[in-house]
């Protein structure tokens, strides 16, 4: 991968201070990019800054409420005035706030969510999109930090889902007004990530976002990271209006039970009583111990569909007498 068409360019990372948008912030700076990182906490952000300046990279802190479409206009022109240009803004900075159903939410709780998920982000875009033209960059971006929660309505999540569902259909809708003019403009979609918008969750509440992952773990905020990058580079000018999942299939699809014929595959262990049917019967030396067993037992369609299983588990539907199970798993362990 060839990054150079980042070097130069200068972008404002909002939510920089910390978690994804420190880790999007990093890495711009870490590529050549001349990075204003956004976020309230002056000291955070600040040092977020200084780092990437000590690592020899350009970037400047701008202590910014995302949630104020004036102070995004602000920043906006303060990154103009510093750097001269801008060709790009990515919309991060963003809450959670879940857990309980629709009617528990107070009026004021919705204002809150919506003013930085929703109109901050909405701001950033409007005079982001505005400099970017004005400045006439050569490769303009714009990427929004959505979540998973705007492709999957998540449980307890009515009001999150709503705004992240809506900065979806902003990206994708603001995608088709730009696309013609040279700026793309797409959504990162994360799932669970390690940040501090987990505040001070119990360990037991980590272990479940990672074991309801299928991936079984939770993300790391550089993946994001890599993939703003992408997207902020001219290997992927032609990728805009997309709303591209980080999440190690969570949102891919509902979790099924499935078990494997061929774990041996992932597992490298040698066959043995404890393998699958269907790893026994794929070998020669397996498949004629069972003949000698259970004669017919290859041929037998209907039991296929339980290959996924083991001899042990499968012999009491079969209804094979203990003695002979035994005998047959013994000699399949001397496989
Ligand atoms: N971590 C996850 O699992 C996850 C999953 C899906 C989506 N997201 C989204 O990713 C984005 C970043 O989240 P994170 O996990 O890094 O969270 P985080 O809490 O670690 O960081 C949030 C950042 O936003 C900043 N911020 C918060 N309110 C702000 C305001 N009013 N003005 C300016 N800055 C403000 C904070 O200072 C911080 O820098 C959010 O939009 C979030 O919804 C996160």
């Amino acid at each position: 991968m060839d990054f150079s068409s980042v070097q130069g360019k200068a972008a404002i990372v909002t939510g920089a201070s910390r978690g994804i948008g420190e880790a999007i912030a990093r890495v711009y700076g870490g590529h050549g990019m001349k990075v204003v990182c956004a976020a309230r906490s002056q000291d955070k952000g600040q040092a977020v800054a200084d780092e990437i300046c000590a690592k020899g990279g350009d970037a400047i802190f701008i202590r910014t409420d995302c949630s104020s479409p004036e102070a995004i206009k602000a920043l906006v022109d303060a990154a103009v005035a510093h750097y001269g240009r801008l060709d790009g803004v990515v919309s991060n900075a963003g809450i959670g706030m879940g857990g309980t159903p629709l009617h528990e939410y107070d009026l004021d709780e919705y204002d809150k969510i919506f003013d930085l998920n929703s109109k901050g982000v909405f701001a950033g875009m409007k005079y982001g999109a505005e400099t970017i033209f004005r400045t006439h960059s050569q490769g303009g971006f714009l990427i929004n930090v959505a979540s998973i929660a705007g492709l999957m309505p998540q449980r307890g999540q009515a009001l999150y889902t709503a705004t992240k569902f809506g900065v979806v259909g902003m990206t994708r809708a603001a995608a088709l007004d730009y696309a013609k003019y040279g700026i793309t403009v797409n959504a990162i979609c994360p799932g669970y990530t390690k940040t501090s918008i987990f505040g001070d969750a119990p360990e037991a509440a980590m272990d479940f976002f990672a074991s309801d992952c299928p991936a079984g773990r939770m993300g790391d905020p550089r993946e994001c990271a890599y993939l703003a990058l992408f997207l902020a580079s001219d290997m992927a000018r032609y990728i805009t209006g997309a709303a591209i999942p980080v999440d190690g299939a969570l949102s891919a699809g509902h979790q099924n039970i499935s078990s494997w014929k061929h774990p041996e595959l992932v597992t490298g262990e040698k066959l043995s009583a404890e393998s699958t049917i269907a790893a026994i019967m794929d070998s020669q030396a397996g498949a004629a111990i069972v003949e000698k067993y259970l004669p017919g037992f290859a041929a037998n369609e209907q039991v296929k569909q339980a290959y996924g299983m083991t001899f042990k588990a499968l012999a009491p539907m079969l209804g094979l007498p203990e003695q002979v199970l035994e005998s047959m798993l013994s000699e399949l362990n001397s496989l």
